[in-house]
């Protein structure tokens, strides 16, 4: 059998997807990109979810590129942005913008170039972040199922796009929340949280999802806000925080393994984010950081006590020195360093293609 896991393995690969892919001749053939997860893909949906109040609509956010908040949480633009903009589409809006306009009868159709469903605050598991009435997992892709119901989304369409699922930071670090102890031990948590990476695989699969990227979790334990959390060391990351973190990680790459022999005629590529981040806090110089433990903007120890933007706080004059933008998202540059190599790095980054290549695949 062919080993996917080696480097240099392109054209063993591709031979295999040949079979419902081709390898396009010309332009990037992808057209539009579905989004699932967490605030670090969240382009404002919860900011046009009045209920919601896990929010970033307000100054700073946006600040660096956008020059006005977004309800994006980071300075600029977030990793999905950014393989937009390599691939040449336009940036995608929130589902709920998107709603509210073909409501409203100032767009007559849904976009054609994809919909971003992510939802800061929300994790894998349902209930997580319920009471700041964020838009869980499950329920994104309700949304989705129910445009495709309505017809408002073209078949044709979904098999050239990509699917982007990002998620499981929020309920990792919830469990180390001193509010309710937890009911699973951390083994049976991550298993809880695979289980539900599962299902939305296998619903994602059945609504026509073809190309499905899947990021890990970054180092959770290393974000600024565990400076919130009793226990934690400020001085290096939490590691038992961590250790969940790569072992759910490690669960989330055995489901994309899955994939082809699961689910007939799909790809799906793992994104290494962990490591890629890890990269930065090692070599911080070469990536151009100054700054990889505080966040830029906030306030208290390691600027993670409070959010950037609320009452105190401070912000750095140069952003882009710093690996962390907020107490517990990375600042835009940090989001375009990892764009970079999702988009065209080695397999040691993503595999078994690269975003470049998932996108240059042609549905035959
Ligand atoms: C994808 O298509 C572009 C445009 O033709 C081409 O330049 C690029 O080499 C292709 N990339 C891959 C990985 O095949
Ligand atoms: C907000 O809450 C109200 C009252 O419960 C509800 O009617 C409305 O649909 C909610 N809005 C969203 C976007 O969920
Ligand atoms: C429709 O909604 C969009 C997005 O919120 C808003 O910008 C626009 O003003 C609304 N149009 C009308 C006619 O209400
Ligand atoms: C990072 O920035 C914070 C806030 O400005 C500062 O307190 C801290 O000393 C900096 N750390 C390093 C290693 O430069």
């Amino acid at each position: 059998m062919i080993s996917l896991s080696m480097e240099n393995t392109p054209v063993l690969l591709l031979s295999l997807l040949i079979l419902t892919f081709s390898v396009s001749a010309s332009a990037t053939t992808v057209q539009a990109i579905f989004t699932f997860g967490d605030s670090i893909f969240d382009a404002g949906n919860n900011h046009f979810n009045k209920n919601c109040s896990a929010q970033a609509d307000f100054p700073p956010y946006g600040s660096s590129f956008f020059h006005r908040s977004t309800g994006r949480f980071t300075n600029g633009r977030t990793v999905v942005d950014f393989i937009s903009q390599f691939a040449g589409i336009e940036l995608q809006k929130p589902y709920l913008q998107a709603q509210i306009e073909v409501a409203n009868g100032s767009t007559k159709d849904y976009p054609s170039n994809g919909i971003n469903f992510a939802s800061a605050g929300s994790g894998v598991l349902h209930d997580t972040n319920e009471d700041l009435v964020v838009t869980p997992l499950q329920v994104q892709l309700q949304q989705f199922q129910t445009l495709i119901g309505q017809n408002q989304i073209d078949k044709q369409l979904l098999q050239n796009s990509l699917f982007f699922f990002e998620s499981g930071s929020n309920d990792i670090f919830n469990y180390f929340l001193p509010l309710e102890p937890p009911a699973l031990n951390p083994d049976a948590y991550v298993e809880a949280m695979l289980t539900q990476v599962g299902q939305f695989m296998d619903q994602i699969y059945n609504l026509g999802a073809r190309r499905i990227a899947v990021f890990s979790l970054g180092p959770v334990g290393c974000v600024p806000a565990r400076a919130l959390l009793p226990g934690a060391p400020v001085d290096r990351c939490f590691g038992k925080m961590d250790q969940m973190v790569k072992n759910y990680n490690q669960g989330l790459e055995t489901v994309v393994k899955s994939i082809p022999s699961k689910y007939p005629g799909a790809v799906g590529v793992y994104g290494a984010v962990y490591e890629i981040v890890q990269l930065f806090r090692a070599i911080p110089k070469r990536y151009g950081f100054v700054n990889v433990s505080s966040a830029c903007c906030g306030d208290g120890t390691l600027g993670g006590l409070v959010q950037c933007g609320k009452e105190g706080y401070a912000v750095c004059p140069n952003p882009d020195q710093f690996l962390f933008w907020d107490y517990f998202h990375p600042s835009e540059h940090t989001y375009h360093l990892i764009s970079k190599i999702l988009w065209s790095g080695s397999q040691s980054r993503i595999r078994p293609l690269n975003l470049k290549a998932l996108a240059n695949l042609t549905a035959v």
